[in-house]
């Protein structure tokens, strides 16, 4: 099956989605800016003045990579003041929040962070947001990003955001020395981890590193324990309302989780996804399960000694997401933001970011060379595999039941109730309207 096939299935929840937003959009008090904007169209004039970009890079990695795109715009527009407007918080667990408030507010920056898929929904953009198919018509840009990706970028038959990039959640990173000295191989399964685990733990090394102190890092690692357990089809359904929340697999997932769990270091509820990572550059951790932008912050610490594998059962699956840019209305710098939307779709602007932030271009036709070897061998998986969507960072689901999620899935970090987290799984796909 072709790429476009697999993403298929997570379009056809978009699809549903959106007829069940549609149904119950309710009517909002928040005020719709006066100002009108620029169209989307307007030939940039030449450029002076500020372009505020927002959004939650603060990260090492994150921030090279953003910088790495300024520079690149300053390359072109070089009177250009760009004011950096960041709200640090992986997966924008605070950045969001600000974000809507001030679009909500009638103070919107010129441009923003948000992922590729349902997350723009939460920005009501027929109201907050300009459409940018002129720019995407004129950009020639329905030739260079995947038709998959297109799709997802779609809401309400127009596109809000351009994507920058392409990231990948099931990543196990390891100690490479760890696993030499120990003579180990990377887990391909669950039952291999918690053999390694034990192997670590016997040698008092933290065999499964883990910082969840903003709230979102537990769902992440669950996402792809659910992926590994219930595979590609079996998870895409679980958004699609096709695989049922309550199927004893889920059950077997969540036991998994917390067996895993029981593998971590004392200090993660104190530690951010960054912050644990320093337990393998320091190796006395042996595994940590996050997303491809560990990779950006390794190499941002000088760190080579890390190796990668896809999570345990996630071999073949690419758990995808996409980071990509929005245009509100009523900017106050209004050419310099197209020019910034503009570059964020461009091939020089994705080179100049994706390298140094540890994802793939979104594009097709970026230079591999400029890439490390985690980043090529990303590059050929995204083609390869089957390609299954983040439900953290905003591809498989509404926010609010993606935020659900969340929570729960934090809250299990402590409880390790499974038949509780398992009805609240179950309680949370119903409030979104697809579970009965
Ligand atoms: C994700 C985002 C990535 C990275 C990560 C950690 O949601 O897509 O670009 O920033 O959060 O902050």
């Amino acid at each position: 099956m072709s790429r476009n096939m697999r993403w298929l299935v997570v379009l056809s929840l978009v699809t549903i989605v959106l007829v069940a937003l549609a149904a119950c959009a309710a009517p909002t008090a928040a005020p719709t800016p006066t100002t009108a904007p620029a169209a989307a169209t307007k030939a940039p004039a030449a450029a002076g003045g500020k372009l505020e970009m927002f959004s939650w890079w603060t990260a090492g990695g994150e921030a090279e990579g953003l910088a790495g795109m300024y520079a690149a715009y300053k390359k072109l527009y070089p009177n250009v003041e760009i004011i950096n407007a960041t709200v640090a918080g992986g997966a924008g667990t605070n950045a969001k929040a600000v974000m809507t408030t001030r679009l909500f507010g009638g103070d919107p920056p010129d441009s923003f962070q948000v992922h590729a898929g349902l997350e723009v929904a939460s920005y009501q953009p027929d109201k907050y947001l300009q459409p940018l198919d002129s720019i995407f018509a004129s950009e020639g840009w329905d030739k260079v990003f995947p038709k998959d990706l297109l799709t997802l970028l779609q809401y309400q038959g127009h596109y809000w955001s351009v994507p920058v990039n392409i990231h990948r959640a099931n990543v196990l990173w390891y100690s490479k020395k760890v696993f030499a000295d120990n003579n180990l191989q990377p887990p391909a399964t669950f039952d291999d981890f918690f053999k390694v685990a034990d192997t670590l733990k016997a040698k008092g090394i933290v065999p499964f590193v883990m910082g969840d102190k903003e709230g979102w890092e537990s769902a992440h690692v669950f996402e792809t324990v659910l992926i590994g357990t219930l595979g590609a089809d079996g998870y895409r359904g679980l958004w699609t309302g096709k695989t049922a929340w309550t199927d004893p697999k889920v059950t077997t997932a969540l036991n998994t989780y917390k067996k895993m769990l029981t593998y971590i270091n004392s200090d993660h509820a104190a530690l951010t996804w960054d912050g644990a990572g320093q337990y393998l550059i320091d190796n006395k951790g042996g595994m940590e399960i996050m997303g491809d932008w560990e990779n950006g912050w390794f190499q941002s610490k000088n760190y080579t000694g890390y190796g990668y594998a896809p999570a345990p059962g996630t071999a073949g699956i690419f758990d995808a997401l996409s980071d990509s840019f929005a245009l509100p209305k009523g900017v106050k710098n209004p050419d310099n933001a197209v020019n910034w939307i503009k570059l964020a779709g461009s091939k020089a602007g994705q080179e100049a970011f994706n390298p140094k932030k540890g994802s793939i271009c979104a594009r097709t036709d970026c230079d591999q060379s400029l890439f490390n070897a985690y980043l090529q061998s990303a590059a050929k998986d995204w083609q390869t595999n089957a390609i299954v969507p983040s439900v953290v960072h905003g591809a498989a689901a509404i926010e609010s039941w993606a935020t659900k999620y969340k929570d729960i899935m934090a809250l299990f970090v402590t409880s390790g109730d499974v038949a509780k987290t398992q009805a609240d799984l179950q309680a949370a796909c119903k409030d979104a309207g697809i579970c009965k």
